[in-house]
């Protein structure tokens, strides 16, 4: 029915258009009005159904021993995407709720409407699913019940929640075996979980949902896996070094840290090489297709952080002006003799060992595609005089830290 009203009242907003970033969920709505309209909606069951297949499917993928075609993989991710963005529509977040996205005094917080796309990272999740997978079998052969915690784990928690509903329909891992706290500070990812997880009909394996800041949570329980996801390449801007450094000492002395390690490494790289040549005849960007001319044009600096269950044990921050924190990386020399050095720019990535011999490595995922530093000289001078970049040369040693603010990040200082 027509709203008379909005044609005069300039605070009505005729819906004559759509916020591009709420477009899609936006669409969502319309089409299933549409269908309704032409008596073709799906019913829940059918819904529910069409989202646990794609689920259920997706995982079967990704634990086969025969590793999956990728247009497969990217298929199945993109259905499971599919399902997940229709039963989070189907939770009403308001707009506020679905876009909110802010700073907080441990890193970004990422809106629940951004953090979506994250089930459609195929060798992220492949990588930590069969970690995990390994981990919890390992920890059942030592215990019946295992504690498992996922902060920071978004509106679709989706390197767990796929895989019980995975162990339900293959009566693998029975939901007594397991008690799931999931915990995110954003309202939205909160009410999101809870449609999701009442629509893949798992709440049997849910202990809580809790809405806080992972680095204030204390859970009740000690910890048998910590699962944890929170961060960006360059191991950067989200707060995973702070919600780790905070719950890792809630974990069981036998438990383990998912990921078991993080390793961040440094190389000098001619950008157009390493960024642009190398990935014109690949046919996507991951570990296996990297190009080894390019690879061999690096010149590698070597581990800048290694961030795993006893580095974290140990950390013991520094405190500087203004309670600004920071953690003390590693010292690395820069190679002499390098003709192009000063054509050279830094790049950081991480090399993620998520459980046994499961990994994430460069180009698998955003979250391991090196990131360019244009702040870091080697040999050469900012055109500014009155600059505040990280000037070396050739044979210098740099000390890198860590710092943990609402920006987190690497600070390199000559010694
Ligand atoms: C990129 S998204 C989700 C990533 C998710 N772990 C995954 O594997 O797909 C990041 C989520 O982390 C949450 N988050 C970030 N910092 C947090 C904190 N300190 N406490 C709780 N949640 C946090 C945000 O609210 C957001 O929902």
């Amino acid at each position: 029915m027509e709203n008379p009203q909005a044609d005069n009242d300039p605070n009505v907003r005729p819906l004559t258009f759509a916020d591009p970033l709420t477009d899609e969920l936006l669409k969502y709505s319309l089409r299933t009005q549409l269908e309704s309209l032409f008596k073709t909606e799906m019913t829940i069951q059918q819904r529910q159904h069409q989202l646990q297949q794609s689920f259920v499917e997706a995982i079967t993928l990704v634990l086969a021993d025969k590793s999956a075609k990728h247009q497969q993989l990217v298929a199945a991710f993109e259905q499971m995407y599919e399902s997940a963005t229709q039963s989070m529509a189907l939770a009403e977040l308001s707009q506020e709720l679905l876009t909110r996205q802010y700073v907080s005094s441990s890193g970004l917080i990422m809106s629940p409407l951004n953090c979506r796309h994250t089930i459609k990272d195929v060798y992220r999740i492949q990588g930590y699913v069969r970690g995990i997978d390994l981990a919890i079998k390992q920890q059942l052969r030592q215990k019946s019940v295992v504690n498992v915690l996922y902060p920071a784990c978004g509106p679709f928690a989706p390197l767990l929640l796929p895989l019980l509903k995975y162990y339900q329909q293959h009566g693998q891992i029975k939901a007594g075996q397991l008690k799931v706290t999931l915990l995110d500070i954003q309202a939205g990812a909160i009410l999101s979980l809870r449609q999701l997880v009442s629509d893949l009909e798992i709440t049997d394996y849910i202990c809580d949902i809790v809405e806080q800041d992972a680095t204030e949570y204390i859970p009740e329980q000690s910890i048998d896996l910590l699962i944890l996801e929170a961060m960006q390449h360059g191991f950067t801007r989200e707060g995973q070094l702070s919600i780790a450094k905070h719950l890792v000492h809630y974990l069981d002395l036998e438990g383990s840290l998912i990921p078991q390690q993080v390793s961040v490494r440094g190389i000098m790289v001619i950008g157009e090489t390493e960024f642009s040549h190398q990935w014109q005849s690949a046919a996507f960007t991951h570990s296996l297709n990297v190009d080894p001319t390019a690879q061999a044009d690096r010149i590698e600096l070597g581990e800048i952080f290694k961030v795993n269950k006893s580095s974290l044990l140990k950390a013991q921050p520094i405190a500087l002006d203004g309670g600004i924190k920071v953690l003390t990386a590693n010292q690395l020399t820069i190679p002499k003799g390098i003709e192009d050095m000063p054509q050279r720019i830094l790049a950081i990535y991480a090399h993620i060992h998520t459980y046994g011999q499961e990994t994430v490595q460069q180009y698998d995922s955003g979250i391991t595609h090196p990131r360019p530093d244009m702040s870091f000289y080697i040999d050469a001078q900012p055109n500014q005089i009155d600059h505040p970049y990280f000037v070396a040369n050739s044979g210098d040693t740099v000390q890198f830290f860590y710092q943990l603010t609402g920006l987190p990040g690497f600070i390199a200082s000559k010694l």
